[in-house]
């Protein structure tokens, strides 16, 4: 096999995704072996973001001589969405649970929800049912920049379906992993109920006030 060796000066130059600290307390419903086994594969996704990010250079000065460098530059720059993606939509879910819970601070999201969807139960019972989509994936609330209107949508795995030019507000993690330990998978309505039970609103407004 064909030794690799890294560009040494993308390598020295590369910045590298930090792993970010939450502040959670304990939370209802949702136990702290689940976060803790969470948390862990969280780190995860920004270790394998890095790891992605170091190890293109060693594949691509090879790429054109050599076809299966070709082949392997392609599928780290293929995986690299699921893994970033998969570390922000994470930072996004794990802020939205610290230091809470507390209600919206302010009208404006709350505002924006009802002009959207009409009242603010309506949207809450439209993005639970859109958490109870099958298969693992994430329920998402974004905001479009071009048309400045909210979305929610369904994202499969973190490289399918997220939406572009569009910020995410929140982010319901309903991959089997954010809720193994505490309910079966029949029971998964149970998980989403002590999620929004647990939301720091003033997190998530944060994140609209940035997006607009
Ligand atoms: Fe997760």
């Amino acid at each position: 096999m064909v030794a690799y060796q890294a560009d040494n000066i993308s390598n020295k130059t590369m910045k590298k995704f930090e792993e970010q600290k939450f502040n959670l307390g304990e939370l209802k419903g949702i136990s702290a072996k689940n976060i803790e086994e969470h948390l862990k594969l969280y780190g995860g996704y920004v270790k394998n973001a890095n790891l992605i990010l170091e190890k293109i250079p060693e594949y691509e000065g090879q790429a054109n001589e050599d076809t299966f460098a070709s082949y392997v530059t392609s599928e780290l720059h293929r995986r690299f969405s699921f893994e970033y993606n998969g570390m922000r939509n994470h930072e996004i879910y794990f802020e939205s649970l610290s230091e809470g819970p507390k209600p919206f601070g302010g009208p404006t999201l709350k505002h924006a929800i009802e002009a959207e969807w009409g009242s603010f139960d309506k949207w809450l019972n439209r993005f639970q049912t859109l958490a109870l989509t099958r298969g693992v994936g994430w329920a998402m609330l974004w905001y479009d920049k071009k048309d400045q209107r909210l979305l929610s949508s369904w994202v499969d795995e973190q490289q399918l379906g997220q939406l572009q030019g569009c910020a995410p507000i929140l982010a319901l993690d309903m991959w089997e992993h954010a809720y193994v330990y505490d309910y079966p998978t029949s029971e998964k309505k149970k998980y989403i109920e002590a999620f929004f039970e647990n939301l720091n609103w003033e997190i998530i407004e944060g994140n609209f006030a940035k997006a607009i």
